[in-house]
């Protein structure tokens, strides 16, 4: 049992007393009935709940799939730059959501958000295996024995040995390459690392796929969507 106050609050329809003023005018039903006492104590999961006579779903976690854009932070604030947290709608934002894993302010593609904690620390545990998969431009050519070294896991500039990592190649000539790389990890600019200790330079970096979700080709850059709950299942079976 919870108040209705703070339910509607942490649904984003304002603060403790905001909401104080909805209840107050008549604005919100419990039941059918109409609900003007904020201290009163309802079962979330069972009660239907109308504000201004339509029913709000009423849900603890949000689970959001985004095409992120390059020149934004996968952050939840930073000082300077926009964050992926900006680019949602103010109804998330009382769930406190934040990026699961981190793509760099360059980096374009896929990008989970929630405010699902134990989810989140599924997901980037290395010891969980998930795959994630990027489309790379590199400045070189790509040949076997690149794809070789990674297979065997290559070591990069502090000396960590990566996990074996599949590289596909695309296309490739003397102008450049462009591949497909899927990684269990999730270490700061792995990618970009692991091309550089094989002395190349990746320059463009898209996620498309992260454990069983692909990016949506339905959503441009910038854009994102909440997950079906055949994807949130799939993700949760990882
Ligand atoms: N690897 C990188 O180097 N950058 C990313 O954004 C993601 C993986």
């Amino acid at each position: 049992m919870e108040r209705i106050d703070k339910i509607l609050s942490n649904l984003g329809h304002g603060t403790r007393k905001e909401v104080k003023g909805l209840l107050k005018k008549g604005r919100v039903e419990v039941d059918g009935v109409l609900a003007s006492d904020s201290a009163m104590k309802i079962n979330p999961d069972k009660s239907v709940i109308k504000v201004d006579g339509e029913e709000i779903r009423y849900r603890k976690n949000i689970y959001l799939i985004m095409n992120k854009p390059a020149g934004v932070i996968s952050a939840t604030v930073d000082n300077h730059d926009e964050t992926v947290i900006d680019l949602i709608d103010e109804q998330y934002h009382a769930f406190k959501p934040f990026p699961i894993g981190r793509l760099d302010k360059d980096t374009v593609g896929l990008l989970l958000i929630t405010n699902d904690g134990e989810l989140n620390h599924k997901l980037i545990a290395p010891k969980n295996h998930v795959d994630k998969v990027y489309y790379a431009e590199i400045n070189k050519f790509i040949d076997a024995t690149d794809i070789a070294t990674f297979k065997r896991g290559v070591v990069i500039d502090d000396g960590y040995k990566c996990m074996p990592a599949i590289l596909k190649v695309l296309n490739a000539d003397e102008n450049g390459s462009e591949v497909m790389i899927t990684i269990q990890e999730g270490k700061f600019h792995q990618v970009k690392r692991m091309f550089e200790s094989v002395d190349k330079k990746v320059v463009f970096l898209r996620r498309t796929s992260f454990g069983p979700l692909k990016l949506d080709e339905n959503l441009a850059e910038g854009q994102y969507r909440e997950l079906s709950e055949e994807e949130l299942n799939s993700l949760k079976l990882v």
